[in-house]
């Protein structure tokens, strides 16, 4: 015959363990859950994504493929931004509206909006010295009546026969300094002085004031963020679906 005393701990145990269950249930229902298994559907055909065996069997790290967080350690509850927020279809108008809020936090912006000038380096002084006079900088009397500031009537933008104040600068300085602009991009700091970006707090500049490519070429969109980051690391591994005659393997399909 079996006592009272044998049964009751089995029942407290279960009530015990019933109630650890319901606390984790909830408490796993506050985290973003990271996916087992992601379907995307495109125009190429649905692809069908294995999440979970990617981390867990394949022993890839989450952050091999979320670089949008400065390289942590990441565990199976944490968040990850979806690629597409920074890797969008189309840079139209609708990302450059949308993508501004869909960060967690500012520290985000500056992967992209890596830099923001600042002052010019000009001492004026000294270059009166290097000039034969003023009128090799300042227009003559019919346009400046005064020597001036130039951004009294240069402005941002070109209007009419007005250049912007950055073609102004750009051919009047070139006009002794071709050599500063040899070198592309990299030539830039000699006039320039770059923001420090993580204390930076005004406005963005877009990307083609400074480059002259288009912004797909500066950051993937959404279909070659996909394909070159799974196909590069199969292809590295020499496991998984990659090159031209696969794509039945992960469009599933069509
Ligand atoms: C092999 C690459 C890969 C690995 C490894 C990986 N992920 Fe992902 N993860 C993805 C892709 C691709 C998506 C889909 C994102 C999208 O739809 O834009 C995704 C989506 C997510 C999402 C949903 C994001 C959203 O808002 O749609 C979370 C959360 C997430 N992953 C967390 C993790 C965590 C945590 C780890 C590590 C334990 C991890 N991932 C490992 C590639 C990976
Ligand atoms: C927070 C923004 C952000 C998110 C989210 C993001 N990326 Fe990127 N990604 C970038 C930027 C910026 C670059 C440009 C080069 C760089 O800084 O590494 C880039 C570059 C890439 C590249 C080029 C090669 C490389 O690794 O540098 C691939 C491929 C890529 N991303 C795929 C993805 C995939 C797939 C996801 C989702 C799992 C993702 N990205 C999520 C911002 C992001
Ligand atoms: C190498 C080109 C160059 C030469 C030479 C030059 N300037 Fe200038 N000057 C500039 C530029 C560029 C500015 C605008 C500076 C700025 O915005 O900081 C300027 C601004 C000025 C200003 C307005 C400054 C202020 O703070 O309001 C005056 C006045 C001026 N120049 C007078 C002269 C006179 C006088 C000479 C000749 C003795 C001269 N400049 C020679 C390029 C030059
Ligand atoms: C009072 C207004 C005014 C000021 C101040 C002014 N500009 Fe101009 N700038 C003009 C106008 C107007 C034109 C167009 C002239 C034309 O097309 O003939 C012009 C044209 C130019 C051009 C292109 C044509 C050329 O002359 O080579 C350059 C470069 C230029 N400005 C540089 C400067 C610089 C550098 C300064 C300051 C040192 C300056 N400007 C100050 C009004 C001004
Ligand atoms: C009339 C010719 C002339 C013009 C126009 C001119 N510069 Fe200069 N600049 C010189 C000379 C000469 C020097 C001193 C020698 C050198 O370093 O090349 C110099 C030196 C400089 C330096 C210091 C370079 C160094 O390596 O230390 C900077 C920065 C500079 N200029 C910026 C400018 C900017 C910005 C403008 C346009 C607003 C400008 N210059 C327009 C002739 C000119
Ligand atoms: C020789 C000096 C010099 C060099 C080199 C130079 N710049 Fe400039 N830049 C100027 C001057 C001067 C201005 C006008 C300053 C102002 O707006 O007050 C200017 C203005 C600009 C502006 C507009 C800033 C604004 O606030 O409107 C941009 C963007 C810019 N430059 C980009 C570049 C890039 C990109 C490079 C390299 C390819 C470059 N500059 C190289 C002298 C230079
Ligand atoms: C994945 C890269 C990326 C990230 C991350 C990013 N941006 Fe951008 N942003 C862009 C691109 C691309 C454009 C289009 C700009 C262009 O036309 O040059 C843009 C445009 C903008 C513009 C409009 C600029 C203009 O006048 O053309 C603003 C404002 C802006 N971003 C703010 C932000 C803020 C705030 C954040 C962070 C919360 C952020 N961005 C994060 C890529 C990014
Ligand atoms: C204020 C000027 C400026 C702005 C605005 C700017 N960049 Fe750049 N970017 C540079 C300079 C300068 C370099 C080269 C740095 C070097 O060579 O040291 C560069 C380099 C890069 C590179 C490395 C590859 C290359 O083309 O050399 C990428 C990618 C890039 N920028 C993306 C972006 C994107 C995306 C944006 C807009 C969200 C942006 N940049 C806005 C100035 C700028
Ligand atoms: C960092 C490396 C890496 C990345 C990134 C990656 N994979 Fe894989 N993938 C693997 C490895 C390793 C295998 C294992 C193959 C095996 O064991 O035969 C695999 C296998 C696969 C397979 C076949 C077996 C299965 O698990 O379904 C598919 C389909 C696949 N990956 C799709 C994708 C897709 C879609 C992406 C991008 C969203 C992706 N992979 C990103 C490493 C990666
Ligand atoms: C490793 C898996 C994988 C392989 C192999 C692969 N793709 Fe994809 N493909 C993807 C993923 C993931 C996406 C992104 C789905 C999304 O945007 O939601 C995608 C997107 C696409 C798109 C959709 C573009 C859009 O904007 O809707 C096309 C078209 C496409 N792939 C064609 C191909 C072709 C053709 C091949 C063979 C040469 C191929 N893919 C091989 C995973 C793969």
């Amino acid at each position: 015959m079996r006592s009272k005393s044998k049964i009751l701990p089995v029942i407290l145990a279960a009530i015990l363990l019933l109630i650890a269950a319901v606390i984790g249930y909830v408490q796993a229902g506050n985290k973003p859950q990271m996916p087992v298994r992601i379907l995307f559907e495109n125009t190429g055909g649905k692809v069908i994504f294995s999440h979970l065996t990617h981390h867990r069997d394949y022993q890839i790290d989450c952050a091999k493929c979320h670089h949008d967080k400065k390289q942590m350690e990441l565990s199976e509850n944490d968040e990850a931004l979806a690629c597409g927020s920074c890797h969008p279809n189309e840079f139209n108008e609708d990302f450059i509206v949308d993508h501004v809020d869909s960060f967690p936090d500012e520290t985000y912006c500056v992967r992209c909006h890596h830099t923001e000038y600042g002052e010019v380096i000009f001492d004026h002084e000294e270059h009166k010295d290097y000039a034969s006079d003023c009128y090799d900088c300042h227009h003559g009397k019919e346009i400046e009546p005064e020597p001036q500031n130039c951004a009294n009537c240069h402005k941002g933008e070109d209007s009419g026969d007005l250049i912007s104040m950055r073609l102004a600068g750009h051919e009047s300085c070139g006009s002794c300094h071709e050599d500063m602009f040899d070198k592309g991009l990299s030539s830039c700091k000699s006039c320039h002085v770059a923001v420090d970006m993580t204390q930076y707090e005004g406005d963005y500049t877009s990307c083609d004031s400074c480059h002259e490519s288009e912004i797909r070429e500066l950051v993937l969109p959404r279909m070659n963020a996909f394909h070159d980051q799974c196909m590069s690391c199969h292809e590295e591994m020499g496991a998984g679906p990659y090159g031209p005659d696969n794509c039945n393997q992960c469009h599933i399909s069509r």
